[in-house]
């Protein structure tokens, strides 16, 4: 049909590492120097929309975020484009009956209902449902792990948020990435009390990318190699049995030190990174001050590549946790705190 638009819609969720991914052993293929660990929050709130479609109608591929046009020709979005297209392409081949959909130009429109590049991860659901999206458009029989592979090429926290729950980016050994993959240490229904306050301390763009900012780190940080070869190993062996185990107080120590750790290689980088401000230290202050009241961690923090911090607790703790927050943070300018569940992989689109 020369003229007919083939389209197909999804929703990706955000997810929050606690387990810092930060520092890329391949730029190209977005291959990490460590292994890290998101809990992915529940797409009822935060999510990407995404519409993909290919017609013959179209002139070329195009992407629209928020109703504003990007461009396509960077390496992370074509890679996205090619791997895609080849597993179609694989298809059509084997199967002479299937639309030669492959070769038709691409209109992807995506649309966030969070702040974008302000430190929530919106790079993460943004690649994830770009992926899903074209993968379904495509009706490529790829598990959540073999799109993780892709959806790495475009960011690499993304290939987190093919999962719901818990989710494990393995770094992998091998050199073309086809190990480098997410993989679910235990669904949202294993520990589902569990809840991220998000407070946005900013909703401006952060001063430093990721990637400039881990190549940079990489290159001048002298912390940085002990990080990735030491603290970082040993926090995913304690953080994967305390998620198994549902222990908060060895999830919540292991969260802050992860946070702490990643903002230490950013000050010894050079230039050095800040990404945190004086009320992302107040909430630090104050998280340190429930657990201290509370004789126990039951309340953990943890910041992205920008201000805007995320506390993690139990359902039982609400009010110890975000009621205090709340009461005691809620009064400076620009913040603003929402509480999220976690997400099942079972209610994703799949
Ligand atoms: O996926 P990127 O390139 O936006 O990097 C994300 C890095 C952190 O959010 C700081 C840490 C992480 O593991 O998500």
């Amino acid at each position: 049909m020369p003229d007919t638009i083939y389209q197909s819609s999804t929703t990706a969720p955000v997810n929050i590492a606690v387990v810092k991914y930060w520092g890329k052993r391949d730029p190209k293929l977005n291959l990490p120097t460590n292994s890290s660990i998101s809990v992915t929050l529940s797409q009822a709130d935060l999510r990407t929309h995404t519409t993909a479609a290919c017609s013959s109608k179209f002139t070329e591929d195009t992407l629209e975020i928020n109703s504003k046009l990007q461009d396509v020709s960077g390496v992370r979005t074509q890679a996205c484009f090619r791997e895609l297209r080849s597993l179609r392409s694989a298809l059509e081949s084997a199967d002479s009956s299937l639309l030669k959909l492959s070769t038709l130009p691409l209109r992807i429109v995506s649309e966030n209902n969070f702040p974008t590049a302000a430190g929530l991860a919106s790079s993460a659901a943004g690649f994830a449902a770009l992926v899903r999206a074209i993968a379904n458009l495509y009706e490529l029989p790829a598990s959540p792990t073999e799109l993780s592979r892709i959806a790495r090429q475009g960011s690499g926290s993304a290939c987190r948020s093919l999962f719901g729950g818990y989710v494990a980016w393995q770094m992998g050994e091998k050199d073309d990435g086809s190990d480098s993959v997410a993989v679910e240490v235990a669904p949202a229904s294993h520990w589902p009390t569990m809840r991220a306050l998000v407070l946005v301390a900013s909703a401006a763009q952060k001063d430093v990318s990721s990637t400039s900012g881990m190549q940079t780190t990489v290159a001048t940080s002298g912390l940085f190699p002990h990080r990735a070869k030491v603290v970082v190993p040993a926090a995913m062996a304690k953080m994967e049995r305390a998620i198994l185990e549902k222990d908060f107080a060895t999830f919540a120590d292991v969260t802050m030190r992860e946070s702490n750790s990643f903002h230490s290689v950013c000050s010894d980088t050079q230039p050095p990174i800040f990404y945190l401000n004086s009320t992302s230290h107040a909430a630090i202050r104050v998280v340190e001050g429930i657990n201290k009241v509370a004789g126990k961690a039951i309340a953990a923090y943890t910041f992205d590549a920008g201000p805007n911090a995320v506390i993690y607790f139990e359902e039982e703790n609400k009010d110890s946790v975000a009621g205090t927050v709340q009461a005691l943070l809620g009064g400076l300018d620009g913040w603003k705190g929402k509480t999220f569940e976690t997400q099942d992989t079972t209610k994703l689109d799949q």
